[in-house]
């Protein structure tokens, strides 16, 4: 029998495991708090939804003419992007990716990758990225038009609901602290280190800013930009049209802010896991968030003190 075994025999060292266990049961596993009130948490996924539709639907529609220009007209050879298909000395499809004067071989990827049935074909994004997944613009067309609505409304009804129940104003505008702290929030953030207990139920200053940039900037852009391109806008908005640049412009700018999404997103969920994506997800999905701190039995519905609302 080994060592280790033999001495759990050891009536001493028998109570301080028992010890050790009964300490471990004490020790404090945190309080559950009512964090975030039902219509912001269904407009949260109603959101979610509606953008990955979107940008899929959206790189559909953008593969109808793979690159991207600037002011009104869209030459060839004046592009700032484009992503581009040719034959090589083997007869092979190779595609090809020019940012400015610069190319890049981007094949199975971008310009060139396999289609539905696997052969290699002509297209801007790859197949796994669009909705519907081959090519098909008109249907691409209505999955986006659809959806734009959706989150237009969903993004009204948000920002209805939080500037009604000051939500807004209170947990994503920074106060005069937040703004003190940047500085520190944003070394804690590089060294990984996130805020425990009672302040983790604030936001910090630097998710006020993400949140408000993605709301005010990223989502009001998009749609203007997505109004400017349609040809019966571009009539009312003509002013606005003119002062990006003109159509193409606009164009550009939807898709960059697209993009701009798509990190946001990228960096909000490595944020969600890292804090902890049970919790968090469960805080998004049911409302109620685990703070460290306090025994379990102390479950308060602290909806008034601490929510999100
Ligand atoms: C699968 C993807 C996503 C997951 C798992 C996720 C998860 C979460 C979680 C857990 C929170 C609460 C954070 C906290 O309380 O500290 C949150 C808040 C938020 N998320 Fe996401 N999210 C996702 C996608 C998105 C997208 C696409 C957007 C919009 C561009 C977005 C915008 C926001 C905003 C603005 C808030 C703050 C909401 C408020 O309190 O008013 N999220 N998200």
């Amino acid at each position: 029998m080994s060592a280790q075994l033999e001495s759990t025999r050891d009536p001493e060292l028998a109570i301080a495991a028992t010890d050790a266990v009964a300490e471990g049961l004490r020790r404090p596993r945190g309080r559950l708090v009512y964090r975030h009130r039902w219509p912001i948490r269904l407009m949260h996924w109603i959101n979610v939804i509606a953008l990955t539709i979107l940008f899929m639907s959206g790189l559909q529609i953008f593969n109808a003419h793979p690159s991207l220009s600037l002011g009104n007209r869209s030459d060839p050879g004046k592009e700032i992007l484009a992503l581009d298909a040719r034959m090589d000395a083997n007869g092979q499809l190779v595609g090809v990716t020019r940012i400015g004067r610069h190319e890049f071989v981007t094949t199975g990827v971008l310009g060139v990758s396999a289609g539905p049935d696997g052969q290699p074909q002509v297209r801007g994004f790859p197949s796994w990225l669009t909705i519907p997944s081959s090519r098909w613009l008109a249907m691409g067309r209505q999955w986006h038009f659809f959806f734009a609505w959706v989150f237009v409304l969903n993004g009204l009804c948000y920002l209805g609901y939080s500037l009604a129940t000051r939500h807004f104003q209170r947990d994503l505008v920074p106060t005069k602290q937040d703004w003190r702290g940047l500085g520190r929030s944003i070394v804690d953030h590089i060294k990984f280190k996130h805020p425990h207990g009672e302040e983790a139920l604030r936001y910090n200053i630097l998710q006020r800013l993400a949140y408000l940039v993605v709301i005010l900037v990223f989502g009001i852009g998009i749609v203007l930009m997505g109004l400017a391109m349609s040809p019966r806008m571009d009539a009312v908005l003509s002013p606005m049209v003119e002062a990006v640049g003109g159509r193409q412009s606009a164009r550009t700018i939807h898709f960059i802010i697209a993009w701009g999404f798509v990190a946001f997103v990228l960096i909000h969920v490595f944020e969600v896991i890292i804090t902890g994506a049970f919790n968090q997800l469960r805080g998004m999905i049911t409302g109620w968030y685990r703070i460290d701190g306090e025994t379990p039995a102390k479950q308060v519905d602290a909806a008034a003190e601490n929510s999100h609302d």
